[in-house]
């Protein structure tokens, strides 16, 4: 990594481009009013341990989603099972459609994307191949052919959303961790995820870095169905819409953020015995 390309990446760090959101909300609302992710008795075994233990979970377009909980609560392994990496059982609809059984590709196809712990973007590749390999991913070969001769329009607009068009020629292996995470759901928002599941998009992150990823999922959650796991309690409060507290693979409590917050269980769970109700869930690891 040069130099060079370092103060570039420095340079365009925290900027997402206010009309560029306003352009990836423009979608037209009827393609998303149906969307809801609604989960029924998911369960998940592995050899034995019952990581998700009869998890029920409705999430509607237009809402912010947390799921928070301590280490080892389940909620990548839901993630994990919404989307065909870990095999479930119960029920998991998106958009209409049953999603369980349903290999991996054919969730991304159902609309479902999700982001990894630890960002898995192509290092070696520019910013803009990511993009447009995510992009050309559910397409058929005619569409990818004729549009081979400039950048797309959905590849241009999430290159602005995300605040990376000054780096789209750039190595993504040189992108600020924040920027990672950013390109990831710009990959998501060009594979057209109509529901998107977010595995601790904030970790790692500097405060700015954070307040531009909570304003970037807000915008995009007005239209699209967006759950995002979080650690980070200042980031939940700010953008929370809704809150679903999950616990040795149960859910413990959900419902606004005041409303977990003051849920005794949760202080329990998460302060530990005799801790009282201050700061109820405030400090949460
Ligand atoms: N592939 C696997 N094989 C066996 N056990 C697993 C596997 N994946 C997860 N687990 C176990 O399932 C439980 C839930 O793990 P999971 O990763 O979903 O937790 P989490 O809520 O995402 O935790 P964290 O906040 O640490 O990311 C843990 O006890 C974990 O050790
Ligand atoms: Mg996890």
């Amino acid at each position: 990594m040069s130099d060079d390309t370092t103060s570039a990446a420095d340079e365009v760090e925290v900027q997402l481009d206010p009309q560029a959101l306003e352009a990836v909300i423009a979608a037209p609302e009827s393609r998303f009013r149906h969307d809801y992710l609604e989960v029924r008795g998911l369960r998940v075994e592995f050899d034995g341990f019952v990581a998700v233990d009869g998890v029920d979970l409705t999430v509607t377009q237009g809402d912010l989603r947390f799921l928070i909980g301590p280490n080892g609560a389940g909620k990548t392994t839901i993630v994990d099972a919404i989307t065909g990496l870990a095999r479930c059982s119960g029920s998991v609809r998106f958009g209409g459609v049953d999603l369980v059984g349903r290999p991996a590709h054919r969730i991304v196809r159902a609309g479902v994307g999700r982001t990894f712990q630890t960002a898995s973007v192509f290092d070696e590749l520019s910013v803009l191949q990511n993009l447009d390999i995510a992009a050309g991913s559910g397409r058929r070969l005619p569409t990818l052919l004729r549009r081979r001769s400039g950048i797309p329009d959905e590849v241009a607009q999430a290159l602005e959303t995300i605040g990376l068009t000054a780096l789209a020629d750039a190595p993504a292996g040189v992108l600020a961790h924040g920027q990672k995470q950013w390109l990831e759901i710009g990959m998501l928002l060009v594979q057209d995820a109509r529901l998107l599941l977010l595995d601790e998009p904030v970790a790692g992150m500097s405060h700015a870095e954070r307040e531009q990823t909570g304003q970037l999922l807000r915008r995009i959650g007005e239209q699209r169905t967006v759950v995002v796991v979080e650690h980070d309690m200042e980031f939940l409060r700010t953008f929370a819409s809704s809150v679903t507290v999950l616990h040795q693979g149960r859910v413990l409590s959900e419902g606004s953020v005041a409303q977990v917050q003051a849920d005794p269980s949760v202080v329990e769970v998460y302060l530990g015995r005799g801790a009282g109700a201050r700061g109820a869930a405030g400090e949460v690891a």
